[in-house]
C-alpha cells in the first residue's frame, strides 16, 4: 500500500468514482448504518482545481485506489456551495483560544473514504499519517465534521485522536454534526 498525494487528472477521476460508491443515494439505509456514507458530491473541476492547490492524501494498491482524504482549504468554500454554512460557522468557533477566522493555519479535511474491500485494514490511519505528514509545515491543526448517526466514521476518527468542538442539528435536514479537530 503507498499513501501518497494526487499527482494527476487520473486519480481525481479515481476519487469521484470511490465517492459515487459512497453516497447516500447510493446506499441502501442497512449499508449507511454498517459502513458509513459520504453526504458531498464534487462538482469535477472544483475538485481538481483543489487538488493543485492542496494535493489529497491518496492510498494506491497498484492501479487501485484504496482510499482518499480531501484536503479544502477556506479559499474553497465558495466553489463548493453546500458547505458554505459550515465554514461561516466555524469563523465563530475558537481552537485554543483563538477563533477559526483569525486564524490561517487550519484547513478543512473535506472528506475521508475508504473503499469497502480495503475498510479495517489501517488503510484510515495511514492517510491520516500522511496528511500529517505532508501538511504539517503549513498547518497546525485540520477541522471537519462527522455525521453522529456515521458511528463507523466517528469511532475511526476519535480513534486517531480527533477531539470534538462543536455538535449541531442541521437546521433543514435534522442531521446531528459533530465538528471535530486533529491536530496535525
Ligand atoms: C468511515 C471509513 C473511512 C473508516 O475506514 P475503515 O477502514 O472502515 O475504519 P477502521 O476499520 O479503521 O475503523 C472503523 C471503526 O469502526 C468500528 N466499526 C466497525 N463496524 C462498525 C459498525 N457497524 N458500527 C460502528 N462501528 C463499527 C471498528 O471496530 C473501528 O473501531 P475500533 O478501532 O474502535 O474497533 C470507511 O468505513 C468508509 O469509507 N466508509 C464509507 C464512507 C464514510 O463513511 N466516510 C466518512 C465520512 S465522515
Amino acid at each position: 500500500m503507498l499513501f501518497t498525494t494526487v499527482t494527476n487528472p487520473a486519480e481525481v477521476q479515481q476519487i469521484l468514482e470511490l465517492q459515487a460508491q459512497n453516497l447516500v443515494s447510493a446506499l441502501t439505509a442497512e449499508t449507511m448504518a454498517t459502513q458509513g456514507f459520504v453526504t458531498v458530491r464534487h462538482e469535477p473541476d472544483v475538485l481538481q482545481r483543489m487538488n493543485e492547490i492542496t494535493p489529497a492524501i491518496i492510498a494506491q494498491d497498484g492501479d487501485r485506489l484504496a482510499g482518499y482524504a480531501l484536503v479544502m482549504p477556506r479559499e474553497f468554500a465558495p466553489d463548493v456551495p453546500i458547505l458554505v454554512p459550515m465554514f461561516r460557522m466555524l469563523d465563530g468557533l475558537s481552537w485554543n483560544g483563538r477563533l477559526l477566522r483569525d486564524n490561517p493555519r487550519w484547513f478543512v479535511m473535506g472528506q475521508i473514504c475508504v473503499a469497502e474491500d480495503f475498510r479495517g485494514m489501517g488503510i484510515f490511519d495511514g492517510l491520516y499519517l500522511k496528511m500529517k505528514e505532508v501538511y504539517r509545515p503549513r498547518y497546525d491543526f485540520t477541522v471537519t465534521e462527522v455525521a453522529e448517526r456515521n458511528t463507523r466514521s466517528m469511532r475511526a476518527h476519535e480513534r486517531v485522536g480527533f477531539q470534538t468542538l462543536h455538535v449541531y442539528p442541521d437546521a433543514t435536514t435534522g442531521e446531528v454534526w459533530r465538528v471535530i479537530v486533529l491536530e496535525l
